[in-house]
């Protein structure tokens, strides 16, 4: 009997306003994919369900998720099989700062080390993942689930994950745009100001504390960031206003997800009126949103 491999990995939400490529939090919202072995058939056949269908990568070695299948197998010495069919349903929405590249990634890694014997423990995924990601605030929640919270020493990644409880709700919206990492990391100055570096430090530092505490009503003073935000809300029309809104309509506090364009906003109530009210402001400005009511994904990637 064939036997189908099936990996879920969740979205995941980078630099949570001052945590710059180093927090990351898991969310709810959940990327499938399934690999079939077929033996006999000489090529991975790549099919694409929702969201990107119609634009990813329909060839298995151009494929990011096939990809990171072939970078397993040659870190580990194995082969791969031959033939197979590789399924990916996607809920996640491509290039909107919501972590799909690291979904492809690591559902691409879980199911690259359960074709070659599982022998991988979750740091040697993660470490493996960064390198082919590049950022671990993205890759490392989406591994080990929760508030992750990473740094790099000596070319590894090590990660603190801390489960956060569903009284805190993520709203996300993603408009219509696509926003590349790559060009929003070249909207960042090449060098900042002390002052803004000290300003960076007591901020994530106040708010990983007020999320481990559960302070909630102290999340906007944690989110405050002089180190991309600023930089990068001019490439998301009327993201300034978007996050006014949110905050109007009962958030706790709200900032870029990822690189962008989605905006997140956290809140414990009135989740369906600040989703509404982003949505319409990006409306107003001629701009399609779409939105989901989100909590924190605590388990992270796995082969279910
Ligand atoms: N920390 C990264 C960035 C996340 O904001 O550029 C995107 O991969």
């Amino acid at each position: 009997m064939t036997k189908t491999l099936h990996a879920q990995i969740p979205a995941t939400s980078a630099n949570v306003g001052s945590g710059f490529d180093a927090v990351g939090i898991a969310l709810t919202l959940y990327n499938d994919i399934y690999f079939t072995e077929e033996p006999g058939k000489d090529t991975i056949t790549v099919e694409i369900e929702g969201l990107g269908a119609n634009k990813l990568p329909k060839v298995f070695d151009e494929n990011m998720v096939g990809q990171a299948m072939k970078a397993v197998a040659v870190k580990k010495r194995q082969a791969l099989p031959k033939g197979g069919t590789l399924k990916l349903v996607n809920a996640i929405p491509p290039a909107r700062g919501l972590g799909s590249s690291s979904a492809a990634l690591v559902g691409g890694i879980l199911l690259g080390d359960a074709l070659t014997g599982s022998t991988m423990s979750r740091d040697e995924m993660l470490s493996l993942a960064t390198v082919l990601e590049g950022h671990p605030d993205n890759v490392a929640p989406a591994i080990y689930g929760g508030l992750a919270v990473s740094v790099m020493v000596d070319g590894k990644t090590l990660t603190n994950s801390i489960p956060l409880d569903d009284e805190l709700s993520f709203v996300t919206v993603s408009p219509e745009i696509e926003i590349s990492t790559e060009e929003a990391r070249k909207a960042l100055p090449k060098t900042i100001d002390y002052q803004n570096a000290v300003f960076n430090v007591s901020r994530v530092s106040f708010l990983v504390s007020s999320l481990f505490t559960k302070q909630y009503d102290r999340i906007a003073y944690g989110l405050q960031d002089k180190l991309h935000v600023p930089y990068r809300l001019s490439l998301i029309p009327s993201g300034d206003l978007v996050l006014k809104k949110a905050v109007e309509a009962g958030a706790l506090g709200a900032t870029i997800s990822g690189s962008g364009s989605t905006l997140i906003a956290f809140a414990t109530g009135n989740e369906a009126a600040i989703m509404e009210a982003m949505i319409n402001c990006f409306n107003d400005h001629g701009i399609e949103a779409t939105g989901h009511v989100l909590k924190c994904s605590n388990e992270g990637a796995k082969l279910i």
